[in-house]
């Protein structure tokens, strides 16, 4: 699939985007073409090293509908929402990019969003193949792609809940805030 930059300021309101269409949240990285299976192994989840004698990719992504868009130190920037117990999590942990994939069908997101990553092939079931731009990772299907660097990770801390119904949403699994800088928006051109 090919893609063009375009400007962030040209797509639909981010409320939209995020909160009403969802979005695929994806973290992962290319695996070396001669990267042995002892190799890809050693990575904590093979069966998510998805491979072909060309290339190989260990990667992950999740339904997000927690978030937005705005602007945070002088940057174009996104924030996502993780709690700890996501498989995506650990990808959000090790890789310096994420991304935030619109425009994928409520059926595949609603599946991303239920079946966990650690549980089962689900990017294959859900019909998802994985594109690298630079250092991004997002799922090819996706009609626009904001690409993120990584900026800032910090825990949800109930010590700053003011309205106190918000502890409800949470059983000690706080969410991880990441705060990414925009430094690509991508959208489908064929
Ligand atoms: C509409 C929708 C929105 C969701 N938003 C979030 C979110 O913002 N943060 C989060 O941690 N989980 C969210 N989830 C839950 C994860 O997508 C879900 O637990 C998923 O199976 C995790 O996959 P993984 O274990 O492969 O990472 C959402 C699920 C749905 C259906």
């Amino acid at each position: 699939m090919s893609f063009e930059t375009i400007n962030i300021r040209d797509t639909a309101h981010p409320v939209k985007l995020i909160a009403d269409d969802w979005a695929l949240l994806s973290a992962g990285r290319r695996v070396a073409a001669h990267t042995s299976r002892a190799e890809l192994a050693s990575l904590e989840n093979q069966r998510h090293a998805s491979n072909s004698c060309e290339e190989s990719y260990h990667w992950n992504t999740m339904t997000i509908s927690w978030g937005g868009v705005g602007e945070m130190w002088g940057r174009d920037v996104a924030f996502v929402f993780v709690r700890p117990q996501r498989y995506t999590y650990q990808f959000m942990q090790q890789q310096d990019y994420f991304t935030l994939a619109f425009g994928l069908p409520k059926e595949t997101l609603a599946l991303c969003g239920k079946i966990s990553g650690r549980d089962g092939d689900k990017i294959a079931q859900a019909g998802l193949t994985p594109q690298v731009e630079g250092d991004a990772i997002f799922p090819a299907q996706a009609d626009l792609v904001l690409v993120c660097r990584k900026l800032h990770a910090q825990d949800i801390d109930s010590t700053g809940f003011v309205d106190p119904r918000i502890a409800d949403y949470y059983d000690g699994d706080h969410h991880r805030m990441y705060i990414g800088e925009i430094v690509q928006c991508l959208r489908k051109t064929a």
